[in-house]
């Protein structure tokens, strides 16, 4: 009995100390990603490919794909209890532009992201990579 008390108590209170800097449910979320091919009909026949895509963290590797206008690339992610959860994305228009950004850090979009069904939403546009957290305001947060 001595035992289990001198072991509960302090574990008690370093997962509380763990728990503090965080908001209480944020190891728990399932966040969606979502990257959406919104580049111009540029390509004959348009359903051609115009955009290849290529998303991974350190250890996890989503795959690439190529994708036709209006397709979505969507996976799901927890944060880590280091709340270094990072997914980074290279993006490549095919014979126009090409750049790496990040679809997913944990301490950026924690909390940002989790205004719209703990959703990050992206959009590939010409000019840029836009981000949305409501699906109806974009910015431009990678202009290529
Ligand atoms: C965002 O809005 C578009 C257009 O209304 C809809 O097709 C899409 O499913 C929405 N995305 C999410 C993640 O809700």
């Amino acid at each position: 009995m001595m035992n289990l008390k001198g072991i509960a108590l302090p574990l008690l209170l370093a997962f509380s100390l763990l728990h503090f800097p965080f908001s209480e449910s944020a190891w728990f979320i399932n966040y969606h990603i979502h990257i959406r091919n919104d580049l111009p009909l540029l390509t004959t026949p348009p359903e051609t490919p115009n955009l290849f895509l290529d998303c991974k963290s350190t250890g996890k590797d989503i795959g690439d794909k190529l994708m036709l206008v209006k397709q979505d690339y969507t996976w799901d992610t927890k944060i880590n209890f280091a709340q270094s959860t990072h997914f980074y994305c290279n993006a490549r228009w095919v014979d126009h532009k090409e750049i790496t950004f990040d679809a997913f850090r944990a301490k950026r979009d924690e909390s940002r992201c989790k205004k719209y069904h703990n959703s990050c939403m992206w959009s590939v546009r010409s000019d840029g990579i836009y981000f949305s957290n409501n699906n109806a305001t974009w910015q431009n947060e990678y202009p290529w």
